[in-house]
């Protein structure tokens, strides 16, 4: 017996043994040789997990929120214009720390389950000298997913940075940094990074860091400075002992194996992997007669989906039998549809048999609900898709 549920809520995700094993090493010095070179093999194979050969990556100790906070406080002044482009509760995140650190905020959104057209994010470019914009890749609390490619071209364009928030994206969903020319990519270790929470990883592109290089006021924030972190990066990167912060040793250690398993399955294939297990899932669930909070799937992520409750069904008895199957959902996150809709997260280590038993699991509880569909229409469906 396995003696625990099946956690598959949108973060943290289940892990594999191999990287909880390493999470379980004895603590090393972190200016030994051996955490030296893991934490170096790390920085390194974040290049080849974002795509991005020029990018100066940073692993800190922090969760995911640390990562948005030194995403922007490194590079904006006060009275800085910043565009957000919002497609749920963390597009507001971002928002609201831009405007703590001083800058003139502009915030683009629209209707749940939607996302901002090119034009609309062009013609607010155009008014102003933005110095930067932020974009939710899979923003967590929709299962909307952005197309940043051609937002990062607008961006180049007006000569603003980009910055992709990809904590419910890196490693499960398409990112080419470089090439799609996206200034800053950030993450957090507990989604399709697969190692439990505690990290925030950040990849810089060369512009950004010049325009860091060159800011005038000092960063308003002393522990998200990267005038005290670049050194360390550099100095691990190079193989050499330093010190700023005690840096988290037995997560990076398990982040040095969890990377290297990302890496040897290969970006195309993981990519297409999370693509054809969330396709399974979306059409099972819309089988069963139940809808999306994505308006279109192009617009749907492949790292989660966001369901809404059937009519007449209450919410609690039907979350609770899915427990009841040893299977563990998310509730709803953003505000005004919370009681609405549940979330279910697929990425990382997820596998077929994960998928099939939650899809089990939630025909299972909509049958206690007394809700009329196909049984076995669901499981049928993505058994389908996956086996093509
Ligand atoms: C898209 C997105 N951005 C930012 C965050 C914040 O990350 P954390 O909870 O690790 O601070 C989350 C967390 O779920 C997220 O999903």
């Amino acid at each position: 017996m396995k003696g625990r549920k099946l956690l598959m809520i949108p973060g943290p995700i289940e892990f594999e043994p191999k990287v909880l094993q390493a999470l379980g090493t004895p603590t090393d010095s972190h200016v030994s040789p051996n955490f030296i070179e893991t934490f170096g093999n790390s920085l390194e194979l974040m290049r080849e997990v974002w795509q991005s050969k020029t990018g100066q990556p940073f692993i800190m100790a922090g969760s995911g929120t640390l990562a948005m906070d030194m995403a922007v406080v490194n590079f904006i002044e006060p009275n800085d214009n910043v565009l957000v482009i919002s497609t749920g509760y963390f597009g507001e995140r971002f928002a609201d720390i831009c405007k703590r650190y001083g800058a003139n905020v502009t915030i683009l959104t629209t209707e749940v389950g939607n996302i901002v057209s090119l034009n609309t994010i062009e013609k607010e470019l155009s008014t102003k000298n933005y110095k930067l914009l932020t974009i939710t890749h899979v923003d967590t609390s929709t299962g909307v997913l952005v197309n940043p490619e051609p937002i990062a071209k607008l961006a180049k364009k007006y000569d603003t940075l980009s910055v992709l928030d990809g904590v419910c994206s890196v490693a499960g969903e398409e990112i080419k940094q470089d090439k799609w020319g996206i200034d800053v990519v950030f993450t957090a270790s507990q989604k399709a990074i697969g190692v439990p929470p505690g990290l925030a990883l950040l990849m810089v592109s060369e512009k950004a860091m010049g325009v860091f290089k060159n800011r005038k006021t000092p960063v308003q924030n002393y522990y998200a400075d990267f005038t005290n972190w670049l050194p360390i990066m550099n100095a691990y990167e190079n193989r050499n002992p330093s010190y700023f912060g005690t840096p988290p040793v037995n997560l990076i250690t398990a982040l040095e194996v969890s990377l290297q398993q990302i890496t040897s399955e290969g970006m195309e294939t993981r990519f297409l992997r999370h693509k054809k297990i969330a396709t399974a899932f979306r059409e099972a669930i819309l089988t069963l007669g139940l809808k999306l909070l994505p308006i279109d799937k192009n617009i749907s992520a492949n790292t989660l989906t966001a369901v809404y409750y059937p009519e007449n069904i209450e919410r609690g008895t039907f979350l609770k039998h899915i427990g009841n199957n040893d299977i563990i959902l998310a509730g709803g996150l953003l505000p005004s549809h919370k009681t609405k809709y549940f979330r279910v997260g697929h990425m990382g280590s997820v596998n077929n048999n994960d998928i099939l038993a939650t899809i089990a699991a939630i025909e299972s509880s909509l049958i206690n609900c007394n809700f009329p569909f196909e049984i076995g229409i669901g499981v049928k469906t993505a058994l389908k898709i996956l086996n093509e």
